[in-house]
């Protein structure tokens, strides 16, 4: 069921289940960005639950990283947590993330989560529109678009390499979201999509570009489905609308009141991300909302009227 009243009964009535517990991850290396809070930290407390040897957090704010770590050994001390800078907004910092990714023995799995939504025009510290900037400078940085793309690229060696000695295809997922059905999308008539999202009067107030970049996810992981080879599996992960520090930016009225009847916990949308994660070995490329494989209708158009 399509559409915004379709979202509103899955949320009421399809929520996320935790992992089977007799799936273990003993011996495996996961990255998960955006790992201090939110979905990113729970699907880490999930995936060392099950037995992972070793995650990564991925975070802009060391501080907030040692805490989310503590946290994470409170439940599973056998879990070698450890917490690694990473800022979206600047390419030296994936780049070095990426280097010291490269030195691990292993890496298993990476669930990009990090992300922002903003209703108002923000740009990033190069001077680009926040969700989706895109001018080729010297110095590119973008956070939910063009950060999580560059990262998938640059991690994709390592999660290659380790599916070639192990035997076992890698996993990469990206967390997308349902609003990616969500935009109109007119920049893509621009004569240069990318470098319109970087103009102040194409950005309309409201979560249009997030939805946006949501979509740009979907596109992009498609691609790098294809291209990724038969070692890593990529697929993306709707985790549907979940209580967090992720809608700070939108207080009116409307989402504080969907976010009340509708929203899951942080704890749910972790079962999400673990499920896309770690489950649906043959699902390449593949959307997941409410953890079953889910058909991508790009540009549907009845979101105006339903
Ligand atoms: N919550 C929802 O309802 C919902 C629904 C659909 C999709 N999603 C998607 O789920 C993902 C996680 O959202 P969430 O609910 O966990 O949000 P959240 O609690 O706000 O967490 C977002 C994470 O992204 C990090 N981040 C933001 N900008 C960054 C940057 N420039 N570099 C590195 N890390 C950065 C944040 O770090 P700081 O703590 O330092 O800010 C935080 O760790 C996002 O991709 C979001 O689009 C969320």
């Amino acid at each position: 069921m399509g559409g915004l009243l379709g979202w509103a009964y899955r949320q009421r009535c399809c929520p996320p289940q935790p992992l089977p517990a007799d799936i273990r991850l003993d011996g495996k290396t996961a990255i998960v960005t955006g790992g201090n809070v939110g979905l990113g930290l729970e699907a880490a407390k999930q995936l060392a639950a099950h037995g992972l040897s070793r995650v990564i957090l991925g975070v802009r704010t060391p501080a907030k990283g040692e805490a989310a770590k503590e946290e994470i050994i409170r439940d599973s001390p056998g879990c070698d947590v450890q917490v690694w800078a990473l800022d979206y907004e600047s390419f030296e910092s994936m780049r070095a993330f990426s280097e010291r990714a490269a030195t691990l023995d292993r890496l298993d799995m990476v669930i990009l989560s990090a992300g922002l939504k903003f209703i108002e025009f923000i740009q990033s510290r190069t001077g680009h529109e926040m969700h989706v900037q895109v001018r080729p400078t010297p110095n590119p940085s973008q956070v939910n678009h063009l950060g999580t793309s560059l990262l998938s690229l640059l991690l994709l060696h390592p999660l290659q390499h380790t599916a070639r000695a192990t035997g076992t295809p890698s996993r990469l997922t990206i967390v997308t979201s349902e609003v990616h059905f969500w935009t109109p999308f007119k920049e893509k008539d621009a004569s240069n999509t990318l470098s319109r999202m970087n103009e102040p009067d194409s950005f309309n107030p409201g979560i249009t570009r997030y939805n946006t970049s949501k979509l740009l996810n979907m596109l992009w992981l498609r691609e790098l489905s294809g291209k990724a080879g038969p070692d890593v599996v990529v697929n993306g992960v709707n985790p549907g609308l979940c209580l967090s520090a992720f809608h700070r930016s939108d207080t009116g009225f409307g989402q504080r009141m969907v976010n009340k009847v509708l929203a899951w916990t942080s704890e749910q949308g972790g079962h999400c991300l673990v499920d896309a994660a770690v489950r649906h070995p043959e699902d390449r490329g593949a959307y997941l909302s409410e953890q079953v494989v889910t058909e991508s209708v790009f540009f549907f158009p009845l979101w105006w009227w339903v």
